[in-house]
Formats: C-alpha cells, sequence, structure tokens
C-alpha cells in the first residue's frame, strides 16, 4: 500500500522522536519514499544524520543544510511533493502552533501549505499536558479543519507518569497512513449530507432553536470526502466551516432544509440526515414583533425531511437517518429506522448532559437484520467509522439492490 508513496515526515521535539528513526526506517523497507523535517527541539533529540541516512535524503530543518536542489522554497517544494504528512511527534507546542496557524519554523510552515493531502499527527506529551483544555480546544480545531489525530496511547510515560500522552508505535502509524491510501470504499459515489440545527424565526428578530453544533454532520462530510465520495453539505446555520472541497448550501429552517435537500437528493447516490431539524415552526410568520407580558406560540409541524426523501418514487438514495434519544435508544431507534422507512439509522444518547455539542460520541447503527456499537470516540474517528460501514451496506443491502 505504501509502496511508491512519497511520505513528508515531520518530526518536533519530545523525547518519543527517537521512535521516528524507527518508523523513517520502516516506512521505507515498505518501499515509500521519504523525506524529513525537523523542528530545531526535535534535533535536540535526535540527530538530522541519522535520519538523512535513513531516508536517504537531506533532511529540512532549522539552520540545517537545504536539500540538494533547495531553492529557498523548500517547505512550499515539500508539501506538493508529498503524498500525505505525517508529524510524529507531535508535541503540545506544535499542535498550538499548527492550530493557530503560525508558521514560525520550516515544519508549522509547511503545514500551512500542504493542499489536498492527509496531514497526520501522532501527538505525544505529559498525560496532563494532553488533557489540558488548551490542548483539548487546539486538537479540537484541528480535527474540525481535517487533520488526522493518531492516538496518543495511554501507559506508562517517560516522565514516570501514567495516562495518555504516549506516541503510537510506528507500526500502529503506518497501518494508520496506509488505510490513508487504501482505495476509497466510496470513490466516485455521491453523497448528500444535511447537518447542524435549523431555527425557526417566530417575530421578524426572534427564533426558535437547538442544541446541535453540527460537528456530526460536518465530521461525517468529512470522512466521506475523505473515502472518495463527491460531497455536498447541507446545513443549518453553524459556527464551522465546510470540509475541504466539499461545496455547501447553507439553510436556516426545517423548509428551507426541506427544499434544499430535495433539490439536491435525486442526484445522490447516498443521504445521511445529521441535521436536528426543527419538528415545530410557526407558519407563517409574522412580520412585526412580538409585544406584551405573554407570548403565546401555536406551532405547526416542519416537513419531515427524511421521509420526504424516502419517498421519493425514482432515484431514491441510500437512507441513513439519525436517532438522537433521551431514553430506550434501542427501541426507539428501531422503531423509528422502520417508520421513517430508512436503510439504517444512527442512534446516540442525548440529555443528562451529552451528546450535543461534545467532541466524542457514542453511536449505536442498525440495519435491517443487524446492527453495531461504536465505543466512545472523537466524532471524526466516529464519522470515519460510519461511512465504513454505510459504504459495506450500501453494496450489499436487499434494500439498495431494489433502487438501483
Ligand atoms: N429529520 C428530518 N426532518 C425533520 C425531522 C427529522 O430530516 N423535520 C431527520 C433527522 O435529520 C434525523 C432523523 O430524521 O436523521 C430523526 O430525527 P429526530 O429528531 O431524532 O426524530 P424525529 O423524527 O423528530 O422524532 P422525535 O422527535 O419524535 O424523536
Amino acid at each position: 500500500m505504501l509502496r511508491g508513496k512519497r511520505i513528508l515526515l515531520g518530526i518536533t521535539g519530545g523525547i518519543a522522536a527517537y521512535k521516528a528513526a524507527g518508523l523513517a526506517r520502516e516506512l521505507t523497507t515498505r518501499g515509500a519514499e521519504v523525506r524529513v523535517i525537523m523542528t530545531r527541539a526535535a534535533t535536540e533529540f535526535i540527530g538530522p544524520p541519522t535520519l538523512q541516512a535513513l531516508s536517504g535524503h537531506p533532511v529540512l530543518c532549522e539552520g540545517g543544510t537545504p536539500p540538494a536542489g533547495g531553492d529557498g522554497m523548500d517547505h512550499i517544494a515539500a508539501a506538493r511533493w508529498c503524498d500525505a504528512l505525517l508529524v510524529a511527534p507531535a508535541t503540545a507546542d506544535f499542535l498550538a502552533e499548527l492550530a493557530h496557524g503560525l508558521a514560525g519554523n520550516v515544519l508549522s510552515t509547511t503545514c500551512l501549505a500542504l493542499e489536498h493531502r492527509p496531514l497526520l499527527l501522532a501527538p505525544a506529551m505529559n498525560r496532563a499536558m494532553w488533557q489540558h483544555p488548551a490542548t483539548r480546544s487546539n486538537v479540537r480545531l484541528l480535527a474540525d479543519r481535517g487533520a488526522r489525530l493518531l492516538g496518543p496511547a495511554s501507559g506508562l510515560q517517560a516522565c514516570g507518569e501514567e495516562g495518555p500522552g504516549r506516541m503510537l508505535e510506528p507500526a500502529e502509524l503506518i497501518t494508520a497512513l496506509e488505510q490513508t491510501f487504501a482505495p476509497g470504499r466510496l470513490t466516485g459515489r455521491r453523497l448528500l449530507v444535511s447537518a447542524g440545527p435549523t431555527h425557526e424565526p417566530i417575530d421578524p428578530v426572534r427564533y426558535l432553536g437547538n442544541r446541535s453544533s453540527g460537528r456530526m454532520g460536518y465530521a461525517v462530510a468529512a470522512a466521506a470526502a475523505e473515502a472518495g465520495a463527491r460531497v455536498t453539505l447541507v446545513s443549518g446555520p453553524v459556527a464551522l466551516s465546510p470540509p475541504p472541497g466539499v461545496p455547501r448550501l447553507l439553510v436556516e429552517t426545517a423548509r428551507q432544509m426541506h427544499q434544499a435537500v430535495l433539490a439536491q437528493a435525486p442526484d445522490h447516490d447516498i443521504f445521511i440526515a445529521a441535521a436536528a431539524v426543527a419538528d415545530f415552526g410557526l407558519d407563517p410568520v409574522p412580520t412585526t414583533k412580538h409585544k406584551g407580558s405573554v407570548l403565546r406560540l401555536e406551532l405547526a409541524r416542519t416537513p419531515d425531511v427524511l421521509v420526504s426523501v424516502a419517498e421519493l418514487a425514482e432515484h431514491r438514495p441510500y437512507l441513513v437517518g439519525f436517532a438522537a434519544e433521551t431514553e430506550q435508544l434501542r427501541e426507539r431507534a428501531v422503531a423509528k429506522r422502520q417508520a421513517k422507512g430508512l436503510d439504517m439509522i444512527v442512534a446516540n444518547q442525548v440529555g443528562h448532559d451529552q451528546g450535543f455539542g461534545d467532541v466524542e460520541t457514542r453511536l449505536l447503527v442498525l440495519w435491517e437484520g443487524g446492527g453495531v456499537q461504536l465505543q466512545q470516540a472523537p466524532k471524526p474517528e466516529q464519522a470515519r467509522r460510519l461511512l465504513a460501514l454505510v459504504a459495506e451496506h450500501y453494496d450489499t443491502d436487499t434494500h439498495t439492490a431494489a433502487h438501483h
């Protein structure tokens, strides 16, 4: 899988930097072409000549000798040259730098110049640093932007403490890299994703909303694009940027989401409805502000986007719905899948201080005659696991066969 692949290996200054030597060696053994970039701090843990010998190429580092043929634009050239950039180890400092777009050294500059290629990060640090809110938020930013976080693992640390923060072993990093290059299981498929909440206006200045952050839907869109699908995102109001290369249609109300999705659905093979569409809204919406001490609203049912797509007589895509439930998760999800005529349903527990806005989630995925529980993981990783299931069932599901 890695034969002939051009891997840029970034090394930052942590004790795990010594493992990068084994990693570089293993990569070249598997036929990958490896070039190494080191931060100045990394060179205090391991010498550039070691990496030069193992990769067979001069190492790009601060104050070091530029690679042969260097033209002063080496970070740009390196970013264009590679098929993937893996930073291992990635220190807390480096993650912070990257999260905020700083370009203070040759490696962070290369990361900034990277376009349309996977960026994989293997964090390594003390467990308290990993768990610090600043690091949590930096990691979240990076994952939202499409970087793939590999690990860290838990265990005994170099500092003698025990907990999460150990860099993954080279073999595990190599498996992750191989996955990146595995032929996209959704290659060429057209995938439509709805995401985020909807806002239902009750007068010209106020609206009813819900707690959806859009994170899961955006992670699904990113994972689908990563798996080779052509993705369209229909999104309610959220504070997220669309994944690179994914066109986004922004809507506000359930009715607008209904319109946008129905217009798109027939041109897509798969529809994943991750949006938390408001079930009720005001219709019509008054054109003046409500005044007075009491406000009474009579809300009307909004159109069900997913059901409307399920009812399409022609070009009905393979349908995946979500079920956010506060109790009886499995029973309700089973019932909802049947009631809405879905191929697959993804249930998650909400309420009790979990669900909306969380970075991590547990999911129960159910299809005709089967199901699987996806253990707690960050939403981008959950989205990848879900897409793998969708890809697998899309091809085999009898329901799909009837429609394609
Ligand atoms: N959904 C939709 N349009 C709506 C309501 C829901 O497309 N007007 C979709 C959601 O995107 C989700 C699934 O239907 O994929 C289930 O949403 P959920 O709110 O959990 O279920 P409801 O159908 O609203 O049922 P209830 O509120 O009774 O649990």
